[in-house]
C-alpha cells in the first residue's frame, strides 16, 4: 500500500472514496458536517432514516453524494465522542480499511486521522493509522496453494490532517508507521512459519540476507560447534537433543560512530519447543512454533531501525535452537556449566529459554552495551499474571524500565513491570550446582527473570516476557508482531535524546 498525507476539504477530493467519521448517536464529525452542508443535507437525511447509529465499528457506504468529486463516501461509526481512545481509534481505522478493501476503490482519502484521540497528536494518529491499516490487510498465505484473499484494487491511502502546518508531522508519522508496520509484518511472517521450515539455520539465512541488503549492517553467525567450543554449556544443553544445529546469530547496525555504545537486543529463538525430555502435553503443542517470537520481534525491530536509518548503533543477537527429546537430549538433573562459569542443574528441560538466553546474555557483554533488552516467550506464568494484553517487564535498572513502559504506552503495545527482588532468588537454590533452572510454581515469570539477572550483572538490562502477547490463539491464530512497536518506539526515543 502507498501512504501519503494531505490537508484539504472533503468536497474537493477527486478520488474513489472518502472516509468520514460519525459519532454515536448519529452525530457527524465536523468534516462530515462540512460535506453534509455542501451536499444539501444528503448525509444527515440518511442518518435520520436510521441507517447508521455511529456505534464503534459500524459502516455505511454511500454513492452519488451530491456536489462532491469523490465516487463514494464511506461513513464509519466512531462510538461515543468522549470515549475515543487508542483502542477505539485502532478499531475505527481497521474497520474502515477492511471495508474499503471490499469496495472497488483504488484509492481513498481518509479523514479519520483528524479525529480527536485522547492525548494523541497528529504524528501519532497518522503513524498509528498506517500500522492499523497494514495490520488489517495482513494475511499469511505463502504456504497455501490458493490464496484466501483475492487481490483487491485498493492501492493508495491518503490520510488527511486538519491544517497544512501539520503536514510535516503527518509525513513523519507515515515514515515511522511504515517502518514499524514492515517490522511487524516481518516478525509475524517469521513467527507464523512452522518449525519444519523456520529452523535455526533458516533464521541465520534471513539474517545473512538482511545484512547483504544494507551496507551498514553486518552479520556474524556462530554454529553449534563454535557455540560448544566457546563454552556455552547451557545453550548446548538445549540444542544437543535436536538434529537441527543451534545458531547464535548476530546482526550489527551502525548508524553512529564506533564509540557510541550500542543498544543490544537479545531474542529467544526456540524454533520449536517440545519441552525436551520434560515433554509438554500434546494439546496445542503446535503453538510452540511461536517460541521464537522474541527472535522474530528483535528481527522486526532491526528491520524498522534500518529502514528509518536511525542515528545510533544497534546489535541484535538471536539464540536459535530447537528443544527436542532424543537419546542425546539433556536429562532432568543434568548439570552444565554456562559461559559465565556458573553451573546450572537442569531440573526441567522445558525451562529451556533461560538456558539459551543466559549464555547469550554473557556473550553480549563483548559489545560494551549501553543497555541490553532480551525478549522471550519465556513463561506460561506471565499469561496467568497479565493475560494477553501486556508483556511482562523486569529490569535491574529503574530508568530503563520506565523508558520501556513509556515507549509501550506511546506505541499502544503495553508492558507492565514485575519485581525481581532478591527475596525471590532463593527459589533457584540447588543442592548440587550454583543454581537450578527451575524456581517452582510460585512467581514463575519472576524467578525466570531472576535466573537471567544472574547473567546480566555487568550492564543495564531489561527482560520482556512476551509469552502472552507474541501470538493469538483461535480463529485468528498467528503471530502479532509484538513487541516490535514498543521496541521501535524506545529506540526512536533514544535516537532523539542522543
Ligand atoms: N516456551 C515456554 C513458555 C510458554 C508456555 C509460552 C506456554 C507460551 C505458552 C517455555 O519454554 C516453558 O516451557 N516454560 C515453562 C517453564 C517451567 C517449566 C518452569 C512454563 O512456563 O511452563
Ligand atoms: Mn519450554
Ligand atoms: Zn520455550
Amino acid at each position: 500500500m502507498e501512504y501519503s498525507v494531505k490537508s484539504g476539504n472533503p468536497e474537493k477530493q477527486r478520488t474513489a472514496c472518502i472516509v468520514l467519521g460519525v459519532f454515536e448517536p448519529r452525530k457527524l464529525t465536523s468534516t462530515a458536517e462540512h460535506l453534509d452542508s455542501i451536499a444539501d443535507g444528503f448525509i444527515s437525511n440518511i442518518l435520520r432514516r436510521g441507517d447508521l447509529e455511529g456505534k464503534l465499528g459500524q459502516v455505511l457506504l454511500l454513492h452519488n453524494v451530491p456536489n462532491g468529486l469523490s465516487d463514494r463516501v464511506l461513513l464509519v461509526g466512531c462510538g461515543k465522542e468522549r470515549e475515543l481512545g487508542d483502542a477505539q481509534y485502532h478499531k475505527i481505522i481497521s474497520t474502515a480499511i477492511k471495508t474499503l478493501n471490499e469496495t472497488g476503490s483504488m484509492e481513498a482519502v481518509c479523514f479519520l486521522s483528524e479525529l480527536n484521540v485522547k492525548g494523541r497528536d497528529t504524528l501519532w494518529k497518522v503513524k498509528h493509522a498506517v500500522e492499523a491499516s497494514e495490520e488489517a490487510l495482513y494475511s499469511f498465505d505463502q504456504l497455501k496453494t490458493k490464496s484466501d484473499t483475492e487481490r483487491r484494487p485498493l492501492r493508495k491511502l491518503i490520510f488527511n490532517v486538519p491544517t497544512r502546518r501539520e503536514l510535516t508531522e503527518g509525513e513523519e508519522g507515515i515514515k515511522q508507521g511504515e517502518a514499524v508496520a514492515r517490522g511487524v509484518s516481518l516478525a509475524k511472517n517469521l513467527a507464523n512459519l512452522p518449525g519444519n521450515i523456520c529452523t535455526p539455520t533458516y533464521l541465520a539465512d534471513q539474517a545473512t540476507e538482511l545484512a547483504e541488503e544494507h551496507d551498514n549492517v553486518s552479520v556474524h553467525i556462530l554454529d553449534e560447534f563454535e557455540i560448544k567450543e566457546m563454552g556455552m554449556g547451557a545453550f548446548i544443553a538445549v540444542s544437543q537433543g535436536s538434529e537441527q544445529p543451534g545458531m547464535l546469530i548476530t546482526l550489527e547496525y551502525k548508524g553512529a560512530d564506533d564509540d557510541s555504545k550500542p543498544i543490544v537486543l537479545v531474542g529467544k529463538g526456540i524454533t520449536f519447543d517440545t519441552g525436551g525430555i520434560s515433554l509438554k502435553p500434546g494439546a496445542a503443542m503446535d503453538e510452540m512454533k511461536f517460541d521464537m517470537g522474541g527472535a522474530a520481534s528483535v528481527f522486526g525491530t532491526m528491520q524498522a531501525v534500518i529502514e528509518m536509518e536511525l542515528p545510533l548503533n544497534l546489535v541484535m543477537v538471536i539464540a536459535a535452537a530447537e528443544n527436542m527429546p532424543s537419546s542425546r537430549a539433556t536429562r532432568p538433573g543434568d548439570i552444565v556449566t554456562s559461559l559465565s562459569g556458573q553451573s546450572i542443574e537442569i531440573l526441567n528441560t522445558d525451562a529451556e529459554g533461560r538456558l539459551v538466553l543466559c549464555d547469550a546474555l554473557t556473550y553480549v557483554s563483548k559489545f560494551d552495551p549501553d543497555v541490553v533488552i532480551d525478549v522471550a516467550t519465556l513463561t506460561g506464568a506471565v499469561i496467568v499474571a497479565l493475560g494477553h494484553k501486556a508483556s511482562g517487564l523486569m529490569s535491574n535498572h529503574n530508568p530503563l524500565a520506565h523508558d520501556l513502559l513509556n515507549a509501550g504506552d506511546q506505541a499502544a503495545d503495553k508492558a507492565w513491570r514485575l519485581p525481581i527482588w532478591d527475596e525471590y532468588q532463593e527459589q533457584l537454590d540447588s543442592n548440587f550446582a550454583d543454581m537450578s533452572n527451575l524456581g517452582g510454581p510460585a512467581a514463575g515469570s519472576i524467578t525466570a527473570a531472576c535466573f537471567l539477572s544472574r547473567f546480566a550483572r555487568k550492564y543495564q538490562w531489561a527482560h520482556l516476557d512476551i509469552a502472552g502477547t507474541a501470538w493469538k490463539k483461535g480463529k485468528d491464530k498467528g503471530g502479532t508482531g509484538k513487541p516490535v512497536p514498543l521496541l521501535t518506539q524506545y529506540i526512536i526515543n533514544r535516537s532523539i535524546v542522543n
